[in-house]
């Protein structure tokens, strides 16, 4: 024992340096209703690569890192056997005992977390009451977290960017007012309807809130004559300039099948409506850093607040997913779970 402990003194802990703390958070990984579990099913968080899959014997969900101990193979074509999922080059079996982090369903998507800070991931508002209806909708975005992040939080690009099939509006939002709490931003504020809204909704205006919860999930609510609609946005750092939106649709209206797929069509509008703006942002580096907010508008405090908020958002790369590989086998070396460490 103590010859383990001088081990890990000398040698494991200089190495084990505190990792990035993104994958403390839950990561949603992807959509439960698209994710085919007969197989297993890979993804990345950032540069970090994972393998879920589904004990046949148990349904448990579990993780491991996607480069097999082996020989390095990816598991992705692996088989999944007694709970196991074996290795497709030569075989080899990765049970409970090889799980990396912990994984779990939410809100019909999976999420993962090496060592959540939370217990379970952010729930969405009115996703489990049976007064409204949820649908999905996925898309990478070719820009990076941050402006994800920003753009949910922005009231003043509809002006530019949803104008032309009818979001948004040119008539500037009424009673702005932005709240701060430890780990997100609120944003609340009123929307003269357009046409097109006018005509689909029944409204002049629509009561707006939009919530940004630290590092990675927003929703937001339009809310007129007592009914909902939600929009709420799981992001996944897939590169530095690559972000998938998972979004989720909830709305207590319009729920028949015709009135589910006509949101679902407008929230595919917007969304690409972001995406062709978003494609066009400069890549995050240090001039970007140095530069962007120098200028703000007028009711810009929510996406100021929010940069403070991720001041110490940094993208997970492969160095920083050495350095989480590394304290999990330390972590292993002593038989603690990571949270013991
Ligand atoms: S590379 Fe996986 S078993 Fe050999
Ligand atoms: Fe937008």
């Amino acid at each position: 024992m103590l010859l383990n402990v001088m081990f890990y003194l000398l040698f494991l802990l200089p190495q084990v340096g505190s990792f990035n703390s993104i994958f403390n958070y839950w990561q949603c990984l992807g959509i439960k209703s698209k994710i085919d579990f007969s197989k297993p099913y890979g993804c990345n968080v950032g540069d970090l690569p994972l393998i879920v899959w589904k004990n046949d014997k148990t349904n448990k969900l579990m993780t491991t890192i996607n480069v097999c101990k082996h020989m390095g193979s990816k598991m992705d074509k692996g088989k999944i056997e007694n709970g196991c999922l074996k290795c497709p080059y030569h075989g080899l079996e990765f049970s409970e005992k090889d799980t990396f982090g912990q994984t779990m369903e939410q809100d019909g998507k999976i999420f993962w977390a090496y060592n959540p800070i939370h217990k379970i991931p952010h729930k969405i508002p009115f996703f489990s009451n049976p007064l409204y209806v949820n649908n999905f909708l996925q898309i990478d975005m070719d820009c990076s977290l941050i402006d994800s992040a920003y753009n949910t939080m922005d009231i003043r690009h509809p002006e530019f960017v949803h104008n032309n099939l009818g979001f948004g509006s040119n008539l500037y939002p009424l009673n702005i007012n932005s709240f701060k709490y430890k780990d997100r931003i609120g944003l609340k504020f009123d929307y003269l309807s357009n046409d097109l809204m006018r005509y689909i909704n029944n409204v002049n205006h629509t009561n707006n809130f939009h919530m940004f919860v630290v590092p990675n999930f927003t929703w937001s609510k339009v809310s007129f004559n007592k009914k909902n609609l939600l929009i709420s946005v799981n992001f996944l750092p897939l590169e530095k300039q690559k972000t998938r939106w998972f979004i989720t649709i909830t709305h207590d209206y319009n729920k028949d099948t015709n009135g589910q797929q006509i949101l679902k069509i407008l929230a595919s509008t917007i969304i690409s409506q972001d995406y062709v703006q978003l494609r066009n942002q400069y890549e995050e580096n240090e001039l970007k850093k140095a530069m962007i907010l120098k200028h703000t508008f007028k009711d810009e405090e929510a996406i100021i607040m929010l940069k403070e908020l991720l001041k110490n958002y940094k993208y997970p790369d492969i160095k920083d997913s050495h350095e989480i590989y590394k304290h999990n086998e330390a972590c292993n070396f002593f038989g603690y779970k990571p949270t013991n460490l």
